[in-house]
């Protein structure tokens, strides 16, 4: 038997009722907040991800499934959206369209991490990016579409927190104290972090081996080293989620895992002791430089990313069904060849109209067939003989009160239609949507 590789997963049908729910709901936000959609490639050239020698983040140094193409070329299966995201908005010129264009996507990602709850090899993820604005009502539009989001999933035990990196220059100044700071712990610092030393100090807040000891919590935060501008942008954001009623919490120690942000980053995170380290379920922030560091013009950005399958894995644990189970509208049972063939040719008639019809194709007796009624969640279940065929007959039941009634052969469609047209779904049928 083949199995799956390490850290992938199969969506089986059952669940997949609840993706494309989840990817619905997400298009609606979408929509409303008028961001667009676009879809890049699974793949990209290996330089997309692998632009800066001096990157340290985790994600682009251990991470990245890199391989040589048959031609040789250095290929990447995209590790996140924003790096292709951008790619494509300047190989397109999008930005002599548009001023301001905002994107969606969703999609599988590839990191090469240690598979645990909430965290796999393939995962999906929905992105955002608004490239034009350097605004900070656009930073707290992108934080609000993912409230929404949230809301509209109807999770509420979510933690929006944010903190500023400042423009360039502030990041210069707290990096310089920062190296000073931690020059003093050399000792005490892990392998990583002596590197994250000489190239990315700021990187060394982030990491995951050293976080929880003395020395970590004691270094310098960037608010005391913001430039004027920086502390107005970041106020501003502020202020613009306090209009909107956004709830949030400052942590001065955000810094995020990747290394194109500039001022607003954030992070959105479940309240979930199960999820562990996997709490962060979406985040993002500013990239003022990264389409120029892609070759395009220098273009400022914000965005978001959230990962589906802990968005999905947050819903059930909170207990929110987010698609409604299966059904059908008329299940047919036949009893007979010639009953089988004229139950086959009026379900295509039903189909025809839009109506969600099953029947056996396993020869399957009465009881049987019934069950499969059952299964299917029918709300109306036909059942055809030799001695209704003769008469051109047919018997339907009403599932929700089965009431039977005998009608014409050739009126099922209009029977069920205005049936439920009257009566809307049968209860079976309306176990509650997440709207
Ligand atoms: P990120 O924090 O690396 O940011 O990923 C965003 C989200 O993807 C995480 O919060 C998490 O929910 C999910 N995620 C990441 N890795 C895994 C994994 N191995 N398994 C399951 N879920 C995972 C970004 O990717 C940025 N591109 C976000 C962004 C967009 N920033 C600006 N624009």
């Amino acid at each position: 038997m083949i199995s799956k590789p390490k850290g992938t997963y199969d969506v089986l049908p059952e669940e997949v009722k609840s993706w494309t729910k989840l990817e619905s709901t997400i298009r609606k936000i979408c929509q409303i907040f008028n961001y667009r959609e676009i879809r890049t490639p699974i793949f990209e050239a290996s330089q997309t991800f692998h632009r800066d020698a001096n990157d340290t983040s985790d994600m682009v140094t251990k991470e990245t499934y890199d391989f040589k193409d048959r031609s040789d070329r250095l290929i990447t299966l995209r590790p996140e959206g924003t790096a292709g995201t951008v790619r494509a908005y300047i190989e397109n010129k999008l930005y002599a369209q548009n001023p301001i264009e905002k994107l969606f996507y969703m999609g599988p990602m590839f990191r090469y991490e240690r598979p645990q709850k909430g965290r796999t090899r393939q995962f999906s993820q929905f992105g955002v990016e608004a490239l034009g604005s350097n605004s900070p009502t656009i930073d707290a539009e992108v934080i609000a579409l993912g409230a929404t989001l949230i809301k509209a999933l109807g999770l509420t035990n979510v933690k929006v927190k944010l903190n500023t990196l400042g423009d360039q220059e502030s990041r210069q100044a707290y990096k310089k104290v920062l190296v000073e700071y931690f020059k003093n712990h050399t000792d005490e610092l892990c392998s990583d972090c002596l590197n994250r030393l000489e190239k990315n100090p700021l990187r060394i807040l982030d990491c995951k081996v050293d976080r929880d000891k003395e020395f970590f919590k004691n270094a310098p935060k960037i608010n005391e080293y913001l430039t004027e501008g920086s502390k107005e942008h970041f106020n501003q954001v502020l202020t613009s989620l306090k209009d909107m009623n956004i709830a949030y919490e400052v942590d001065p120690s955000l810094v995020r895992g990747l290394d194109y942000y500039s001022h607003t980053v954030f992070e959105l995170e479940v309240d979930i002791p199960e999820f562990g380290a996997q709490n962060v379920i979406g985040a993002g922030g500013r990239y003022d430089a990264l389409v120029k560091d892609l070759g395009g013009p220098e273009i400022p950005g914000v965005g978001m990313a959230f990962g589906m399958e802990r968005l999905l894995l947050a819903c059930e644990y909170a207990g929110k069904k987010l698609a409604t189970p299966d059904f059908v509208h008329v299940y047919f049972i036949a009893l007979g060849e010639a009953a089988k063939q004229a139950a086959l040719r009026e379900m295509q008639v039903c189909r025809l109209g839009g109506l969600y019809c099953d029947m056996d194709h396993l020869g399957r007796g009465l009881k049987a067939q019934f069950k499969a009624a059952d299964t299917n969640r029918a709300m109306f279940t036909c059942i055809l003989g030799d001695n209704e065929l003769k008469e051109n007959k047919i018997n339907i039941k009403d599932n929700t009160t089965d009431v039977q009634e005998t009608i014409s052969l050739f009126e099922i469609y209009p029977y069920v239609l205005n049936k439920i047209n009257n009566n809307s779904a049968c209860a079976k049928c309306k176990e509650k949507e997440v709207k």
